[in-house]
């Protein structure tokens, strides 16, 4: 598969590194152009490039990994994802700790906000309920392997991000719709930071 990043941060980079160990291309993207990326792309090698935001969407699938304040300007700049799969692993952090601040989005979940702003994507919420330092290791310990929730609207798209992730050594825990699954899972919902194994 070909996965485009829309942020080369802390999550961003540690997806990518999963995706690259199992034989997948990245293209990474940021605010300041690709130009700014190049010591990250020579590190994680030959499967890793650098692209604009739009470039990383002509991708088979795409991961948004940008803080909330970014995401409205950074969907303004792309194109129509026609189909395309995006992993949504922001979380509403207007602010973040220690003086955190919650984005208000009145009945819509977090997940629900973003496709808003995709038109045409198929939009799935996952990684956000994990802390990095969850994310980056090998998920699979002797005590079972990271449990992923997520959650979607399109069970395509939901099968993709399963087999993906799956095959990265997760646990993926699908929890239902962007509204039902996306409200368990987002900020202040009972499943955000919930660090859990599956044994198999
Ligand atoms: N850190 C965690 O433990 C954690 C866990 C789960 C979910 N999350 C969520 O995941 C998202 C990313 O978090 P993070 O910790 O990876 O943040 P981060 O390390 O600060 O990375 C953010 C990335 O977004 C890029 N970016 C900003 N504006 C952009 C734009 N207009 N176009 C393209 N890229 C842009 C930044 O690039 P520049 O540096 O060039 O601006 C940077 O590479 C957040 O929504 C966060 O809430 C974080």
């Amino acid at each position: 598969m070909r996965i485009g990043m829309l942020g080369a941060g802390t999550i961003a980079q540690a997806i990518a590194r999963h995706a690259i160990r199992h034989g997948h291309e990245v293209v990474l993207s940021n605010s300041r152009g690709p130009g700014s990326l190049a010591p990250l792309v020579e590190e994680l090698g030959t499967l890793a490039s650098a692209g604009t935001p739009a470039e990383a969407t002509a991708a088979d699938l795409v991961v948004l990994a940008v803080g909330w304040p970014q995401i409205r300007d950074v969907a303004a700049r792309l194109p129509h994802l026609d189909g395309t799969v995006v992993i949504d692993a922001t979380n509403q952090f207007e602010a973040l700790p220690p003086h955190p601040r919650i984005a208000d989005l009145g009945d819509l979940t977090g997940s629900e906000y973003v496709a808003s702003l995709l038109p045409g994507a198929r939009v799935v919420k996952a990684f956000n309920s994990l802390f990095a330092q969850y994310i980056a290791p090998d998920p699979r310990h002797e005590a079972g392997r990271q449990v992923l929730f997520l959650a979607g609207d399109d069970t395509d798209a939901k099968n993709t991000v399963i087999g993906l992730t799956s095959a990265f050594g997760f646990a993926p825990v699908d929890l239902g719709s962007l509204r039902e699954g996306g409200r368990l899972m987002q900020l202040g919902g009972p499943l955000s930071g919930l660090h859990a194994l599956k044994q198999d």
